[in-house]
């Protein structure tokens, strides 16, 4: 037994469709409700689907009943606030888990690296129901920041850098894939993220969009990269080297894997 997986991101894990003409659409996210949530760099979250509908952001399997990334609640307030944004995230017709809308403050390539991390989306999932994926809908205009996605976290060649203008729209395997943004700039991005289960309905949403499944990574030097990368991972030793002294197991208080080969269970990028 297995998962139901979309061919779409067999090759490389992403698919990147046509943008959404976001800039015809009012600035919902200015209103919503968010609630501070530390995760993959200084953020906060505006839950608009969440585990049972209450203005919380913890993952599915963290609440009594537990549960996997399917079936999200709506939240009445923040749903009152952002018609718009709910009805596009209903847009595909699949089961929605977790949506929200992240907000993330600056930050560098560097940070970005040392943020890589992969989900853990199928948490409970049965075996033989639809692998959930995440959709990230970039709502304000970043068109130098980047979508970092990465098939083996600690080796830059397997990189690729997704530019996020208003309006892109990137379907990812986000736990196949280690990823994080890199947010130059001097204002917040927005950005509607939300677990889809992968099936007919969201495969249908993808290829009425002319898909795109590899595309050309926004230059970057050579030389930043690298010392991006070894930046990153003597942040890591180190950590895990401290957190060895300590007799603690490598984990933020989010639930964040920070170090080691096990799943990384960060929710967001
Ligand atoms: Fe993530």
């Amino acid at each position: 037994m297995s998962y139901l997986k979309l061919p779409e991101l067999d090759e490389t894990g992403y698919v990147v469709v046509d943008s959404y003409p976001q800039e015809r659409d009012p600035k919902e996210w200015e209103q919503l409700i968010y609630v501070d949530w530390k995760s993959s760099g200084d953020t906060r979250f505006s839950p608009i689907a969440s585990a049972y509908g209450a203005i919380e952001c913890d993952g599915f399997w963290n609440h009594n009943p537990p549960k996997t990334d399917k079936d999200g609640v709506w939240v009445p307030e923040n749903v009152a606030l952002a018609p718009v944004l709910t009805a596009r995230a209903q847009e595909p017709g699949a089961n929605i888990g977790r949506c929200r809308v992240i907000e993330l403050q600056p930050n560098t390539y560097a940070e970005c690296i040392y943020n890589l991390h992969r989900d853990d989306n199928n948490r409970l999932n049965p075996e033989g129901t639809g692998w959930i994926v995440r959709a990230f809908f970039n709502l304000t205009d970043n068109p130098d920041s980047v979508m970092v996605l990465r098939e083996d976290r600690d080796d830059p060649s397997t990189e690729t850098r997704i530019p996020l203008p208003a309006g892109a729209q990137v379907v990812i395997d986000t736990q196949r894939l280690y990823h994080a943004v890199w947010h130059p700039g001097n204002e917040p991005r927005y950005c509607l993220i939300t677990s889809y289960e992968s099936g007919p309905q969201l495969q249908a949403w993808i290829g009425a969009r002319n898909p795109i499944s590899r595309v050309p990574s926004a230059p970057l030097d050579a030389a930043i990269v690298t010392a991006a990368n070894d930046e990153a991972m003597q942040r890591r030793a180190a950590r895990a080297a401290a957190l060895a002294a300590k007799g603690s197991d490598p984990t933020f208080g989010d639930g964040t894997m920070s170090a080691g080969p096990t799943m990384e269970v960060l929710s967001e990028a």
